[in-house]
């Protein structure tokens, strides 16, 4: 039977780092509040769309894999922060990186949609549509931002990262995938102005107004992942013990914390790298997993356990097996430019011109 296996990863952070600090300057927090209750420290924002993010990941990960961009023959972009909607976003990374021969699509399930890009970009390798894929997370949400919502603004953070996955015959890759969506708590957690609902109204596009139950989303965040985590791991048979590490989505050390006792697993088997990042929705369970490789967490045929949630409200587990070899077989000299302004000068222009265009 054909399995989908990760052969390479890549990720690409934009340099300019926001401190909580830099947002208790226009924002009524503070750093100790943040860390408390979320865990972040510090988040990145980027200073260039993320086509350019992505650009950079997916030449790291292709290196990676000891791949051309011409032998990829489909990629999957999971985000929600799209530049674009027409034509999507994958089209414009396949343009970049003259990946001639692929077919390309996006997939937005907001902060799963990496994985539920995995999911789609494996189901393909494994039924012989392709055979190999390039898998794609990340997000600009900055742009989206609503810098005077304290509830939200310091959650959030851009990053963008790759894998590519190839059909191989022995059993790598993905494992076992649960995917749900806890509908009853959609309206927890809604964008407003970032849709065509609001092409026809006086509110300018990307000027959005963010509903956001932080309490509710956290219980059903909860729940959701680990009713997730569960199931795969009932699936396989494989108990908790099983699990060499567990990379979650990274939207608060508390949520995180939570699903890692629910699952009865122990913290030091638990992938965290949200102080540094906050939430980056798509792109965060990819670049903790590129992470994890780089700080030699995950071993030569490690079992990983992905547990993440989004808006929709979105949730999911995904259970996959590592290979042998662990570390990139090339690397790329893709890198961006350097950003000419600090974070909190692009935040602070950001707001500036949102009060011009409210008038
Ligand atoms: O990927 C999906 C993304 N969604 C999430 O990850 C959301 C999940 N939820 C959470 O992570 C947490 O619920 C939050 C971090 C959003 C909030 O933590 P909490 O412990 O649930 O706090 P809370 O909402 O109960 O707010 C407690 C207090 C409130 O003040 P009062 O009403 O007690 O006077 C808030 O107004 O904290 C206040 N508050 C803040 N204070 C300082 C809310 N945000 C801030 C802030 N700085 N940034």
């Amino acid at each position: 039977m054909t399995h989908a296996a990760i052969t390479g990863w890549g990720k690409c952070l934009p340099p300019a780092v926001l401190t909580n600090a830099d947002l208790a300057t226009f924002l009524d927090t503070s750093d100790e509040w943040i860390t408390t209750r979320t865990g972040i420290r510090e988040r990145r924002i980027s200073h260039v769309g993320l086509g350019e993010l992505a650009d950079v990941a997916a030449h790291r990960a292709l290196a990676a894999a000891g791949r051309d961009p011409a032998d990829i023959e489909l990629i999957v972009f999971g985000t929600t922060s799209y530049e674009d909607q027409a034509p999507n976003q994958a089209s414009g990374l396949q343009q970049r990186l003259g990946a001639m021969r692929a077919a390309s699509m996006d997939v937005n399930t907001a902060c799963t949609s990496f994985l539920y890009a995995w999911s789609t970009a494996n189901a393909m390798v494994r039924s012989g549509v392709v055979r190999n894929a390039l898998v794609v997370g990340g997000e600009v949400i900055s742009r989206f931002m609503d810098w005077s919502n304290r509830n939200v603004s310091v959650l959030f953070g851009d990053g963008c990262a790759a894998i590519v996955i190839e059909a191989v015959e022995e059993e790598q890759g993905l494992l076992a995938e649960k995917l749900g969506c806890d509908v009853a708590g959609r309206d927890a957690l809604v964008i407003h102005g970032m849709g065509a609902r609001y092409a026809d109204l006086q509110r300018r596009y990307g000027q959005t107004e963010w509903v956001f139950e932080g309490q509710e989303i956290f219980k059903r965040a909860v729940l959701g992942m680990g009713q997730a985590a569960a199931d795969v791991l009932a699936r396989r048979g494989l108990a908790a013990g099983d699990v060499d590490l567990v990379i979650p989505h990274q939207a608060n050390l508390r949520i995180i914390e939570a699903v890692a006792r629910r699952v009865d697993i122990p913290m030091e088997r638990v992938f965290v790298n949200v102080q540094r990042y906050g939430n980056m929705s798509a792109g965060t369970v990819p670049i903790a997993l590129v992470e994890a490789l780089e700080e030699g967490r995950v071993k030569p045929g490690a079992t990983l356990l992905m547990p993440a949630f989004g808006a929709g409200l979105t949730w999911c587990a995904h259970l996959a097996r590592w290979g042998e070899r662990i570390v990139p077989l090339g690397t790329s000299e893709a890198a961006l430019p350097p950003a000419p302004h600090s974070a909190l000068e692009m935040v602070r222009e950001q707001i500036a011109r949102r009060e011009r265009a409210a008038g």
